[in-house]
């Protein structure tokens, strides 16, 4: 019986590696992969059995998720190459006879109307009709913002497109955690998981616990998408990201970003971690 985790190199890949161990999946019941295998050579130390994977070569696949039991399907990167490499991976499941694909989506996939949307909705539908599966529909990172925070304390300002729009973000750790929940216990099959963050946040209140645990005055600054992803390509964003960024943003000013499911404190059976813990670690 042996869980593959795709895109283990990854940061929630990585995670969700580390979660199945903590539960006690002994490490010769995971299957790591990646497009290459040297990036996951520490995984393999611990007795992982890494492969490798590339969903833009499909012949790289079956011997990848042979013998595999469950399987998470971890979203690419390039979003316009999304759906047929993430097609050709449910393809290579259905051969490798999975029993179970979870995938992680993104939140509300069906009806958000981000750019990045379509790609995730088109994933679970093609999912739905092959294989027994579970939508692991992820919020926004925490981290996406933990990490601008020497950009932010340098200029004094969070700067974004959301408004006043409220986003449940939460930490890959925690995602990971739920992950490895669901891959680890019965009675997954066929939900769709909203997961976000139990406390949810303006950037303005981002800004103000940020100033809180800075000990430095920090304010929200509100662009409009236009200006925020000029903003983001003089920052040196690549193009498609920075569209992607400010986007999304304008999908948090409609509350895209935002729900109370519950789902995710449910499933890792704990509250998640806050936007102040997580920013309290990041400045450590
Ligand atoms: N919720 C959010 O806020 C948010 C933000 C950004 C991204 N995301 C989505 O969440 C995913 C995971 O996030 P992350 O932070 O772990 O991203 P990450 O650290 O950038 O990792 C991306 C992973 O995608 C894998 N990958 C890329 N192209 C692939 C291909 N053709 N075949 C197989 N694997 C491929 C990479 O594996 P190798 O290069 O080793 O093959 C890498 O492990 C992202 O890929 C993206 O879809 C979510």
């Amino acid at each position: 019986m042996s869980i593959v985790v795709t895109a283990a190199s990854g940061q929630l890949g990585r995670l969700t590696v580390k979660a199945l161990l903590n539960r006690g999946v002994p490490a010769s019941g995971i299957i790591a992969t990646s497009r290459d295998v040297s990036r996951i050579k520490d995984l393999a130390d611990r007795g992982v059995t890494v492969r490798q994977a590339d969903f833009a070569e499909p012949a790289s696949l079956p011997a990848a998720f042979e013998g595999a039991d469950k399987l998470l399907l971890i979203s690419t990167t390039t979003p316009s190459e999304r759906v047929a490499n993430h097609r050709r991976a449910i393809d290579a499941a259905v051969t490798a006879g999975v029993s179970l694909v979870a995938y992680t989506s993104m939140l509300r996939a069906d009806t958000s109307t981000t750019s990045l949307a379509p790609t995730h909705s088109a994933t679970e539908e093609y999912l739905r009709e092959r294989l027994p599966s579970v939508m692991l529909r992820n919020g926004w990172y925490l981290e996406n913002y933990t990490a601008q925070l020497p950009q932010v304390l340098q200029g004094g300002a969070v700067v974004g497109a959301a408004g006043q729009g409220r986003i449940s973000a939460a930490t890959r750790a925690d995602y990971a955690a739920a992950a490895a929940v669901v891959l680890t216990t019965d009675g997954h099959a066929g939900k769709a998981y909203e997961l976000g963050g139990d406390e949810s946040f303006t950037l303005a209140e981002l800004a103000a616990t940020i100033s809180a645990a800075a000990g430095k005055r920090i304010e929200y600054t509100h662009l409009t998408a236009d200006a925020f992803t000029r903003v983001l390509l003089d920052a040196g964003v690549p193009a498609e990201l920075a569209h992607v960024l400010a986007d999304a943003d304008l999908a948090m000013s409609r509350d895209e970003m935002f729900t109370d499911s519950g789902d995710l404190r449910h499933l890792i059976g704990r509250p998640t971690a806050t936007p102040a813990e997580a920013i309290a670690a990041a400045l450590r």
